[in-house]
Protein backbone atom coordinates (compact mmCIF):
# COMPACT_ATOMS: atom_id res chain seq x y z
CA UNK A 1 0.00 0.00 0.00
CA UNK A 2 0.60 3.42 0.18
CA UNK A 3 3.20 4.55 3.00
CA UNK A 4 4.30 8.25 4.03
CA UNK A 5 8.10 8.25 3.79
CA UNK A 6 9.92 11.46 5.85
CA UNK A 7 12.23 12.84 3.61
CA UNK A 8 13.48 15.74 5.06
CA UNK A 9 13.35 17.67 8.57
CA UNK A 10 14.16 21.41 9.21
CA UNK A 11 14.15 23.70 11.65
CA UNK A 12 14.25 27.80 13.41
CA UNK A 13 14.94 29.24 16.66
CA UNK A 14 14.20 32.61 16.81
CA UNK A 15 17.92 34.73 17.41
CA UNK A 16 17.18 36.05 20.47
CA UNK A 17 17.93 33.89 23.66
CA UNK A 18 15.93 34.49 27.25
CA UNK A 19 17.84 32.72 30.08
CA UNK A 20 16.51 32.36 33.63
CA UNK A 21 18.75 34.55 34.69
CA UNK A 22 17.49 37.46 32.62
CA UNK A 23 13.65 36.66 33.61
CA UNK A 24 14.71 36.25 37.85
CA UNK A 25 15.92 39.71 37.21
CA UNK A 26 12.06 40.77 35.83
CA UNK A 27 9.88 38.17 37.96
CA UNK A 28 10.17 36.91 40.89
CA UNK A 29 11.75 33.62 39.95
CA UNK A 30 14.89 32.02 39.76
CA UNK A 31 17.20 29.94 37.93
CA UNK A 32 17.30 27.08 40.17
CA UNK A 33 13.46 27.04 40.78
CA UNK A 34 13.26 26.58 37.20
CA UNK A 35 16.11 23.75 36.56
CA UNK A 36 14.91 21.84 39.11
CA UNK A 37 10.76 22.18 38.28
CA UNK A 38 11.07 21.70 34.48
CA UNK A 39 14.83 21.49 32.89
CA UNK A 40 14.89 24.55 30.99
CA UNK A 41 17.51 26.95 31.17
CA UNK A 42 16.54 29.11 28.42
CA UNK A 43 14.25 29.72 25.52
CA UNK A 44 14.40 31.70 22.25
CA UNK A 45 11.79 34.73 21.91
CA UNK A 46 10.89 36.21 18.07
CA UNK A 47 12.04 39.25 17.13
CA UNK A 48 9.07 42.36 17.16
CA UNK A 49 7.12 41.88 13.79
CA UNK A 50 9.15 38.36 13.67
CA UNK A 51 5.64 36.24 13.23
CA UNK A 52 5.04 32.93 13.25
CA UNK A 53 5.10 32.33 9.26
CA UNK A 54 8.58 33.54 9.15
CA UNK A 55 9.70 30.75 11.49
CA UNK A 56 7.49 28.06 10.17
CA UNK A 57 9.04 29.27 6.78
CA UNK A 58 12.55 29.11 7.30
CA UNK A 59 11.86 26.00 8.36
CA UNK A 60 10.29 24.67 5.57
CA UNK A 61 12.99 25.76 3.89
CA UNK A 62 15.41 23.53 5.48
CA UNK A 63 13.55 20.72 5.07
CA UNK A 64 12.69 21.19 1.42
CA UNK A 65 16.82 21.65 1.34
CA UNK A 66 16.78 18.17 3.51
CA UNK A 67 14.71 16.38 1.68
CA UNK A 68 16.34 17.59 -2.20
CA UNK A 69 12.97 18.87 -3.07
CA UNK A 70 11.92 22.43 -4.44
CA UNK A 71 8.72 24.10 -3.27
CA UNK A 72 7.39 22.85 -6.45
CA UNK A 73 6.98 19.47 -5.44
CA UNK A 74 5.02 20.59 -2.19
CA UNK A 75 1.26 19.84 -3.44
CA UNK A 76 -0.24 19.99 0.80
CA UNK A 77 0.70 21.98 3.04
CA UNK A 78 -0.60 21.10 7.08
CA UNK A 79 0.25 23.85 9.41
CA UNK A 80 -0.05 23.47 13.73
CA UNK A 81 0.07 26.28 15.17
CA UNK A 82 -1.96 27.81 18.10
CA UNK A 83 -0.49 31.45 17.62
CA UNK A 84 -1.21 31.83 14.13
CA UNK A 85 -0.44 35.56 12.31
CA UNK A 86 -4.20 36.24 11.72
CA UNK A 87 -7.47 34.71 13.24
CA UNK A 88 -7.41 34.00 9.22
CA UNK A 89 -6.27 33.42 6.69
CA UNK A 90 -4.25 30.12 7.91
CA UNK A 91 -0.85 30.72 8.76
CA UNK A 92 -0.06 27.66 6.18
CA UNK A 93 -1.20 29.90 3.27
CA UNK A 94 0.72 32.63 4.07
CA UNK A 95 3.96 29.85 3.82
CA UNK A 96 2.10 28.80 0.88
CA UNK A 97 2.02 32.23 -1.19
CA UNK A 98 6.10 32.99 0.44
CA UNK A 99 6.99 29.19 -0.70
CA UNK A 100 5.51 30.15 -4.51
CA UNK A 101 3.59 27.04 -4.25
CA UNK A 102 0.04 27.52 -5.97
CA UNK A 103 -1.30 24.03 -6.47
CA UNK A 104 -2.71 21.34 -4.13
CA UNK A 105 -3.81 22.73 -0.62
CA UNK A 106 -2.44 24.42 3.02
CA UNK A 107 -4.38 24.58 6.05
CA UNK A 108 -3.72 24.93 9.54
CA UNK A 109 -4.11 22.36 12.74
CA UNK A 110 -5.01 23.72 15.91
CA UNK A 111 -4.24 21.13 18.27
CA UNK A 112 -1.76 23.28 20.94
CA UNK A 113 1.05 21.43 22.04
CA UNK A 114 -0.20 18.61 20.21
CA UNK A 115 -0.57 20.26 16.85
CA UNK A 116 2.46 18.67 15.26
CA UNK A 117 0.99 15.02 15.41
CA UNK A 118 -2.23 15.63 14.54
CA UNK A 119 -1.27 17.58 11.24
CA UNK A 120 1.02 14.45 10.61
CA UNK A 121 -1.61 12.13 11.24
CA UNK A 122 -3.95 14.41 8.93
CA UNK A 123 -0.97 14.55 6.14
CA UNK A 124 -0.30 10.83 5.96
CA UNK A 125 -4.09 10.42 5.67
CA UNK A 126 -4.43 12.59 2.83
CA UNK A 127 -1.14 11.25 0.90
CA UNK A 128 -2.81 7.01 2.01
CA UNK A 129 -5.99 8.16 0.10
CA UNK A 130 -4.09 8.85 -2.88
CA UNK A 131 -5.40 12.83 -3.12
CA UNK A 132 -1.53 14.52 -2.54
CA UNK A 133 1.88 13.45 -3.28
CA UNK A 134 4.27 15.03 -1.17
CA UNK A 135 3.24 17.20 1.81
CA UNK A 136 4.79 19.23 3.98
CA UNK A 137 4.30 19.24 7.81
CA UNK A 138 5.12 22.09 10.19
CA UNK A 139 4.75 23.25 13.68
CA UNK A 140 5.29 26.82 14.33
CA UNK A 141 4.62 29.38 17.29
CA UNK A 142 5.14 32.54 18.77
CA UNK A 143 3.95 32.03 22.60
CA UNK A 144 5.71 34.98 23.77
CA UNK A 145 2.76 36.78 22.32
CA UNK A 146 0.01 34.86 24.56
CA UNK A 147 2.00 34.93 27.51
CA UNK A 148 1.37 37.31 30.16
CA UNK A 149 4.86 37.89 31.10
CA UNK A 150 4.22 39.03 34.66
CA UNK A 151 2.88 35.63 35.78
CA UNK A 152 5.82 33.28 36.59
CA UNK A 153 3.96 30.18 36.81
CA UNK A 154 3.74 30.03 32.85
CA UNK A 155 6.09 32.58 31.28
CA UNK A 156 9.43 31.09 32.34
CA UNK A 157 7.93 27.77 30.74
CA UNK A 158 7.53 28.52 26.92
CA UNK A 159 9.98 29.30 24.01
CA UNK A 160 9.24 30.32 20.17
CA UNK A 161 10.24 28.08 17.24
CA UNK A 162 9.31 26.25 14.32
CA UNK A 163 9.87 22.63 12.53
CA UNK A 164 9.00 21.42 9.32
CA UNK A 165 9.43 17.80 7.70
CA UNK A 166 8.59 16.54 4.04
CA UNK A 167 6.16 13.83 3.41
CA UNK A 168 5.98 11.91 0.00
CA UNK A 169 3.60 8.98 -0.56
CA UNK A 170 5.23 5.95 -1.81
CA UNK A 171 4.58 2.58 -2.94
CA UNK A 172 5.76 0.51 0.15
CA UNK A 173 4.79 -3.01 0.30
CA UNK A 174 8.47 -4.01 2.66
CA UNK A 175 7.10 -4.17 6.39
CA UNK A 176 10.45 -3.09 7.61
CA UNK A 177 10.78 -0.65 4.84
CA UNK A 178 10.64 3.65 5.78
CA UNK A 179 7.82 5.49 6.32
CA UNK A 180 5.48 6.55 9.10
CA UNK A 181 3.82 3.28 11.02
CA UNK A 182 1.29 4.61 13.22
CA UNK A 183 -0.54 7.45 14.80
CA UNK A 184 -2.95 7.90 17.61
CA UNK A 185 -4.79 10.98 17.90
CA UNK A 186 -7.20 11.40 21.65
CA UNK A 187 -8.61 14.63 22.88
CA UNK A 188 -10.91 14.98 25.97
CA UNK A 189 -12.42 18.48 26.36
CA UNK A 190 -13.48 17.89 29.97
CA UNK A 191 -9.81 19.05 30.67
CA UNK A 192 -10.21 22.33 28.56
CA UNK A 193 -10.31 24.63 31.33
CA UNK A 194 -7.06 23.63 32.89
CA UNK A 195 -4.85 24.96 29.96
CA UNK A 196 -6.43 27.73 27.51
CA UNK A 197 -6.10 31.17 26.31
CA UNK A 198 -8.49 33.77 27.84
CA UNK A 199 -9.40 35.45 24.91
CA UNK A 200 -10.50 34.95 20.89
CA UNK A 201 -12.12 36.37 18.66
CA UNK A 202 -15.51 35.10 19.41
CA UNK A 203 -15.36 35.52 23.26
CA UNK A 204 -13.42 38.69 23.92
CA UNK A 205 -12.24 39.97 20.74
CA UNK A 206 -9.14 39.76 22.42
CA UNK A 207 -6.15 38.12 21.90
CA UNK A 208 -5.83 36.88 25.61
CA UNK A 209 -2.65 35.28 27.18
CA UNK A 210 -1.98 31.42 28.23
CA UNK A 211 -3.91 30.37 31.32
CA UNK A 212 -2.56 26.67 33.10
CA UNK A 213 -3.08 24.98 36.27
CA UNK A 214 0.32 23.27 36.36
CA UNK A 215 -0.23 20.64 38.73
CA UNK A 216 -3.39 19.85 37.32
CA UNK A 217 -1.62 19.19 33.84
CA UNK A 218 1.11 17.56 34.97
CA UNK A 219 -1.23 15.34 37.03
CA UNK A 220 -3.03 13.92 33.90
CA UNK A 221 0.47 13.86 31.54
CA UNK A 222 2.54 10.83 32.20
CA UNK A 223 -0.97 8.91 32.39
CA UNK A 224 -2.16 10.42 28.83
CA UNK A 225 1.27 10.05 27.08
CA UNK A 226 2.12 6.47 28.51
CA UNK A 227 -1.65 4.97 27.47
CA UNK A 228 -1.54 6.57 23.67
CA UNK A 229 2.14 5.51 23.48
CA UNK A 230 0.93 1.82 24.74
CA UNK A 231 -1.66 2.05 21.59
CA UNK A 232 1.21 2.73 19.28
CA UNK A 233 3.04 -0.07 20.51
CA UNK A 234 0.14 -2.52 20.16
CA UNK A 235 -0.78 -1.78 16.82
CA UNK A 236 2.71 -2.27 15.05
CA UNK A 237 4.10 -4.68 17.90
CA UNK A 238 7.29 -2.62 18.42
CA UNK A 239 8.30 -2.10 21.98
CA UNK A 240 10.25 0.19 24.25
CA UNK A 241 13.03 -2.26 23.35
CA UNK A 242 12.82 -1.82 19.93
CA UNK A 243 12.56 1.58 19.29
CA UNK A 244 15.38 3.68 18.36
CA UNK A 245 14.62 6.84 19.76
CA UNK A 246 12.45 8.69 21.94
CA UNK A 247 11.42 12.19 21.04
CA UNK A 248 8.33 13.63 23.11
CA UNK A 249 6.88 16.95 22.91
CA UNK A 250 9.54 18.83 24.98
CA UNK A 251 7.09 20.60 28.17
CA UNK A 252 8.67 19.71 31.18
CA UNK A 253 12.20 17.56 31.93
CA UNK A 254 9.95 15.89 34.77
CA UNK A 255 6.73 14.55 32.14
CA UNK A 256 9.85 13.39 29.91
CA UNK A 257 11.75 11.24 32.72
CA UNK A 258 8.88 10.18 34.44
CA UNK A 259 7.17 8.88 30.97
CA UNK A 260 10.12 7.02 29.73
CA UNK A 261 10.86 5.76 32.84
CA UNK A 262 6.97 4.30 33.10
CA UNK A 263 7.12 2.70 29.30
CA UNK A 264 11.01 1.48 29.96
CA UNK A 265 12.19 3.58 27.51
CA UNK A 266 16.08 3.75 28.12
CA UNK A 267 17.46 7.01 29.15
CA UNK A 268 19.88 7.30 26.11
CA UNK A 269 17.13 7.17 23.30
CA UNK A 270 15.41 10.26 24.54
CA UNK A 271 15.70 13.19 22.74
CA UNK A 272 15.44 16.14 25.19
CA UNK A 273 15.72 19.96 24.20
CA UNK A 274 13.74 21.26 26.74
CA UNK A 275 16.41 22.66 28.23
CA UNK A 276 17.65 24.90 25.55
CA UNK A 277 14.48 25.55 24.10
CA UNK A 278 11.56 25.98 26.60
CA UNK A 279 8.44 24.39 25.44
CA UNK A 280 7.35 25.60 22.23
CA UNK A 281 4.16 24.15 21.75
CA UNK A 282 3.50 22.28 18.28
CA UNK A 283 7.29 23.17 16.98
CA UNK A 284 8.69 21.26 19.79
CA UNK A 285 8.92 17.34 18.10
CA UNK A 286 10.16 18.54 14.73
CA UNK A 287 12.73 20.81 16.81
CA UNK A 288 14.08 18.20 18.98
CA UNK A 289 13.86 15.63 16.04
CA UNK A 290 15.88 17.82 13.76
CA UNK A 291 18.59 18.54 16.88
CA UNK A 292 19.13 15.07 16.54
CA UNK A 293 19.01 14.17 12.97
CA UNK A 294 21.88 16.92 12.64
CA UNK A 295 24.35 15.86 15.64
CA UNK A 296 23.80 12.16 14.04
CA UNK A 297 21.71 10.38 16.22
CA UNK A 298 18.98 9.12 14.19
CA UNK A 299 20.26 7.84 11.63
CA UNK A 300 17.99 6.35 8.23
CA UNK A 301 15.85 3.45 8.86
CA UNK A 302 15.58 3.75 12.56
CA UNK A 303 12.19 3.25 14.70
CA UNK A 304 10.84 6.61 16.03
CA UNK A 305 8.55 7.35 18.42
CA UNK A 306 7.38 10.39 18.79
CA UNK A 307 4.44 11.65 21.33
CA UNK A 308 2.46 15.04 22.52
CA UNK A 309 0.20 16.14 25.04
CA UNK A 310 -1.17 19.70 25.77
CA UNK A 311 -4.29 21.82 25.99
CA UNK A 312 -7.80 20.43 25.51
CA UNK A 313 -6.33 18.32 26.86
CA UNK A 314 -5.01 16.80 23.21
CA UNK A 315 -2.72 14.30 23.20
CA UNK A 316 -0.74 11.68 20.39
CA UNK A 317 1.84 9.12 19.65
CA UNK A 318 2.80 8.21 16.13
CA UNK A 319 5.77 5.46 15.38
CA UNK A 320 7.85 5.61 11.92
CA UNK A 321 10.93 4.24 10.30
CA UNK A 322 13.00 7.17 9.37
N1 LIG B 1 9.59 30.79 40.16
C1 LIG B 1 9.52 30.64 41.50
N2 LIG B 1 8.42 30.17 42.12
C2 LIG B 1 7.37 29.84 41.36
C3 LIG B 1 7.37 29.98 39.97
C4 LIG B 1 8.54 30.47 39.37
N3 LIG B 1 8.66 30.63 38.04
N4 LIG B 1 6.18 29.56 39.48
C5 LIG B 1 5.45 29.18 40.54
N5 LIG B 1 6.16 29.36 41.68
C6 LIG B 1 5.75 29.08 43.06
C7 LIG B 1 4.27 29.09 43.25
O1 LIG B 1 3.80 30.41 43.43
C8 LIG B 1 4.10 28.25 44.48
O2 LIG B 1 4.41 29.03 45.59
P1 LIG B 1 3.54 28.86 46.96
O3 LIG B 1 3.78 27.45 47.38
O4 LIG B 1 4.16 29.89 47.83
O5 LIG B 1 2.13 29.14 46.57
C9 LIG B 1 5.20 27.21 44.34
O6 LIG B 1 6.14 27.75 43.39
C10 LIG B 1 4.69 25.89 43.84
O7 LIG B 1 3.84 26.12 42.72
P2 LIG B 1 3.21 24.96 41.91
O8 LIG B 1 2.51 25.51 40.72
O9 LIG B 1 2.43 24.09 42.81
O10 LIG B 1 4.55 24.24 41.45
P3 LIG B 1 4.75 22.86 40.77
O11 LIG B 1 5.68 22.05 41.55
O12 LIG B 1 3.46 22.25 40.36
O13 LIG B 1 5.52 23.29 39.44
C11 LIG B 1 5.05 23.62 37.15
C12 LIG B 1 4.90 24.16 38.55
C13 LIG B 1 6.52 23.61 36.77
C14 LIG B 1 4.29 24.52 36.19
C15 LIG B 1 4.50 22.19 37.13
O14 LIG B 1 3.22 22.14 37.65
C16 LIG B 1 4.47 21.63 35.75
O15 LIG B 1 5.49 21.40 35.16
N6 LIG B 1 3.26 21.39 35.22
C17 LIG B 1 3.10 20.93 33.89
C18 LIG B 1 3.01 22.13 33.08
C19 LIG B 1 3.32 21.86 31.69
O16 LIG B 1 4.29 21.19 31.34
N7 LIG B 1 2.50 22.42 30.85
C20 LIG B 1 2.64 22.30 29.52
C21 LIG B 1 2.22 20.90 29.13
S1 LIG B 1 0.99 20.97 27.96
C22 LIG B 1 1.66 21.92 26.83
O17 LIG B 1 2.78 21.68 26.47
C23 LIG B 1 0.90 23.10 26.37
Amino acid sequence: GIRSVARGIGSYLPERVVTNAELSQRIDTTDEWIVQRTGIRQRHVAAEGELTSHLALVAARRALTDAGFAPGDIDLIVLATATPDQTFPATAVTVQAELGITRGAAFDVQAVCSGFVFALATADALLKSGAFERALVIGAETFSRILDWEDRGTCVLFGDGAGAMVLEAVQQDDARGAGLLTTHLRSDGRHRNKLYVDGGPSSTGTVGHLRMEGREVFKHAVGMITDVITDAFAATGESADSIDWFVPHQANRRIIDASAQKLGIAPEKVVTTVDLHGNTSAASIPLALDVAWRDGRVQRGQLVLLEAMGGGFTWASALLRW
